[in-house]
């Protein structure tokens, strides 16, 4: 039975595999709207979606619906969050969540002021494995938490047109693959970062192509993260203990981690949750976070992220038209 109803903003590759994940779960998509009322029409005949609206502005105004998710590309989050959380709805909204600190800062307050749940799609916060290894290095067996290392490299067709690349969809590694490389990160480091250093290389579109990141926070904890949008490479992550280091493959949905304790060399393999499940998580949680139960979206996290990509851009010099 459904507790909430979901509408859907944005009829693209990962609206289509989150409302993939709806239909499996048995939760009925209460309404969808895109920019091409065509293309929400057919998701809509798709999914057994009874309401298309004529536009996103219909659906953000529509009473009837409880929770909006998102899933437009990233210069196209803040208009609708702002509809919709005005308009009293909790939002799920797609990574990145906004182009920067000071669009989520207006976020976040018309969230507090509606009493809403704001929250980023961000997979790595809800699989299980993740909480799993958050449970173990919290026993202490592993010791303190010295360096995380990060990759994510995608090999996107090198079209200065498309949403990867173009400034004028808020392209770049950065937002879209970044975004995952830090959010692992801040999961596993006790305080977010004050200290960071970075290279970029530009495609020519002008947006970051490739960049390499330093991270280190006031506990000592350090980072580095590669990220290419030209240049496949293992979504490797490895998160380095006094004792022992832990590493995750294809980490934005991973199911598995292996633990190598260093005294004696002896690993330990960790599986919980399935990678095809992922968006199933997020939308478990998402409930749960709107039935005021326990459950933690980590917007704490989300906001300390934007911080960092916001310093990073800013300090590379690339501008999005919205914010010039
Ligand atoms: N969580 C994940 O695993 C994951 C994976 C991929 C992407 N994402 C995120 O999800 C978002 C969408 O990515 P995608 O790959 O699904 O993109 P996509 O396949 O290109 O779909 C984009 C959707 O947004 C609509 N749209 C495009 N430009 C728009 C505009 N100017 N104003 C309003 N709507 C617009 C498109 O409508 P039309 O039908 O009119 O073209 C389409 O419905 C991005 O923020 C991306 O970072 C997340």
């Amino acid at each position: 039975m459904n507790t909430y109803r979901w509408a859907i903003l944005g009829c693209g590759s990962i609206a289509n595999e989150f409302a993939q994940a709806m239909n499996r779960m048995g939760v009925q998509i209460f309404g969808v709207a895109n920019r091409t009322y065509q293309n929400a029409a057919a998701f809509a005949e798709k999914y057994g979606i009874n309401r298309v609206y004529q536009s996103p502005r219909e659906l953000l105004e529509d009473e009837n619906i409880d929770i909006v998710y998102i899933a437009t590309p990233h210069n196209k989050h803040i208009p609708y969050l702002r509809e919709a959380l005005q308009h009293g709805k909790h939002v799920l909204c797609e990574k990145s969540v906004t182009l920067n600190s000071s669009e989520l800062a207006q976020a976040k307050q018309l969230a507090e002021e509606h009493h809403v749940v704001l929250a980023e799609a961000m997979t790595i916060y809800h699989m299980p494995l993740y909480k799993k290894l958050h449970a173990i290095t919290a026993e202490g067996k592993l010791g303190a938490l010295k360096m995380v290392q990060m990759n994510f490299g995608s090999y996107k067709k090198y079209d200065m047109a498309n949403r990867f690349f173009n400034p004028d969809l808020a392209g770049g590694a950065l937002l879209d693959i970044g975004v995952y490389a830090l959010s692992f990160i801040r999961w596993f480091l006790s305080e977010a970062p004050d200290q960071i250093t970075s290279q970029v290389k530009l495609a020519p579109s002008g947006v970051d192509e490739q960049a390499s990141i330093l991270l280190m926070n006031p506990a000592g904890e350090m980072a580095s993260a590669l990220l290419s949008l030209h240049a496949k490479q293992p979504k490797r992550g490895t998160v380095v203990f006094e004792k022992g280091y832990v590493e995750i493959y294809d980490y934005p949905r991973a199911e598995c981690a292996v633990i190598t304790y260093t005294a004696d060399g002896t690993k330990e393999t960790i599986s919980c949750g399935s990678t095809a499940e992922a968006l199933c998580y997020e939308i478990r949680d998402m409930e749960q976070a709107v039935s005021g139960g326990e459950n933690e979206m980590h917007l704490d996290y989300t906001s300390d992220v934007m911080r960092i990509m916001t310093e990073l851009r800013n300090s590379w010099g690339i501008k999005y038209p919205e914010e010039i």
